[in-house]
């Protein structure tokens, strides 16, 4: 190459980015109107605050008024890996006196280490919100069971375990 093509060649490059930038300038010019991207305006569905509509129902009343024989029903759902006998572990360990048990003592059971590790007694508060998902509030646990998402049923079943040692 001689030193004329070169100069065209790099000439050429020049004028080729001189109209890519006057280009790009012109269009943010005519393009970036003010507030693009924000929401001009929001339709209220109403449903904004639906979490709050759900009636507050209070813990303690209904484990006051808890049915027994119900939670003994529910408990079908937990007897796959649980038995009721006193030692009698399973893929579980024993549940018998479980409410206000100390957590993680079963005897003869091997923990996972976020049970094991977790401190405090089985309350039925704590195990009202144990049973309404074990992996979000003990991130860790073995116990593979999605959980009991109606208040009335984790009542209903902490009263049956709660009857038993009685
Ligand atoms: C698929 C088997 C499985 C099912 C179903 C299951 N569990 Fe568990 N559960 C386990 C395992 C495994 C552990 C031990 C978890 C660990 O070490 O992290 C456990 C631990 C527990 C504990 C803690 C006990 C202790 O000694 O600290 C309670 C309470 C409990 N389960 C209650 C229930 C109830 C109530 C149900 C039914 C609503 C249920 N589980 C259903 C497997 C199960």
């Amino acid at each position: 190459m001689d030193t004329m093509t070169t100069t065209k060649v790099a000439a050429s490059l020049c004028g080729a980015l001189l109209v890519f930038l006057l280009g790009s300038w012109a269009a943010s010019g005519l393009f970036n109107v003010d507030g693009h991207g924000a929401q001009a305006y929001v339709i209220d569905t109403g449903d904004s605050d639906a979490a709050t509509d759900e009636p507050e129902v209070n813990f303690e009343e209904l484990y006051a008024a808890a049915d027994i024989e119900k939670g003994a029903r529910i408990f079908k759902k937990c007897s796959a890996c649980h038995k009721l006998e006193e030692g009698a572990n399973g893929t579980g360990p024993y549940l018998y006196g479980v409410v206000n048990r100390p957590i993680g003592s079963a005897e003869g059971f091997s923990y996972s280490s976020a049970m094991g590790g977790f401190g405090g007694e089985w309350t039925p508060d704590e195990l009202n919100a144990f049973l309404e998902k074990p992996s979000n509030y003990m991130s860790g646990t073995s116990m593979a069971f999605a959980g009991l998402r109606k208040i009335d049923e984790r009542a209903n079943v902490i009263a049956y375990l709660d009857s038993l040692d009685d």
